[in-house]
């Protein structure tokens, strides 16, 4: 296929966040940021524009310096996405943020003074969400799903609740995740379809992901 992705403006947010307890202590995930700075390198490559709104994670990248925003909470990297959700052709939503924060921080260090510890959580923004309410028809987004169970319905809810073209569902199995440099992904689709892909290197997942995304600008193309 032609390479059309030349001059795309394309954002992705890129794995993971934190959320601090403390100034010392903070929830966060497994994730490493290796899909997603792996995905923002293929696009790179292509000669998209990327921006890359990304945790704390320090990965080497061919993507320039000055294209990657880097922050800390998911609030952060909701407000960064604001700044350029409506200005690209795609969004990938590559980051697998906390769902929730504490509700309230303490801004000391907490002693261990009490037997038990209690902390309370509100929920975080849901930024593929929010973006979906608001994308147009000429934006594709891309998401992703990790699912332990009814694996397939769960990721045809998110993929419909945030207006994804597509939804890449990641295994939870060891070796094949977050973390690890191999990963085994199937691709659905908005109109139902779905490939399954063996488990891979991430860079060749990516190309898979961005193989997919072609065509998906392709069909929009030829719509508008
Ligand atoms: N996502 C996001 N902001 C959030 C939570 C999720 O942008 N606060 C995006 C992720 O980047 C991913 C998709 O939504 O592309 C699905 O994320 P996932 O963690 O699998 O699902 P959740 O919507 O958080 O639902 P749950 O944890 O209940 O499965």
């Amino acid at each position: 296929m032609e390479n059309n992705l030349k001059g795309k403006k394309i954002l992705i947010t890129v794995d993971p966040t934190r959320e601090y307890l403390d100034p010392v202590r903070f929830i966060t995930n497994e994730s490493s940021g290796k899909m997603g700075f792996a995905i923002a390198d293929v696009l790179y490559n292509q000669g998209a524009e990327v921006i890359v709104v990304s945790g704390p994670v320090s990965m080497q990248h061919t993507v320039p310096v000055e294209n990657v925003v880097q922050l800390v909470t998911v609030n952060e990297m909701f407000e960064a996405c604001k700044q350029y959700f409506y200005l690209v052709d795609v969004a990938i939503f590559a980051a697998a943020v906390a769902d929730y924060l504490p509700k309230n921080p303490s801004n000391c260090k907490i002693k261990k003074s009490e037997q038990v510890a209690l902390v309370e959580f509100v929920k975080n923004p849901d930024i593929a969400f929010e973006f979906g309410k608001i994308k147009t028809s000429k934006q594709i987004s891309i998401g992703f799903a990790l699912e332990t169970n009814d694996v397939l319905d769960n990721a045809a809810i998110k993929l419909k609740s945030k207006s994804f073209d597509a939804i890449v569902i990641n295994s939870p199995k060891k070796d094949e995740g977050f973390g690890f440099d191999t990963n085994r992904v199937s691709i659905l689709k908005r109109d139902g379809t779905i490939n399954h892909y063996p488990l891979k290197s991430k860079n060749e997942v990516a190309q898979d992901i961005v193989y997919e995304l072609q065509k998906l600008v392709e069909s929009i193309e030829q719509t508008h």
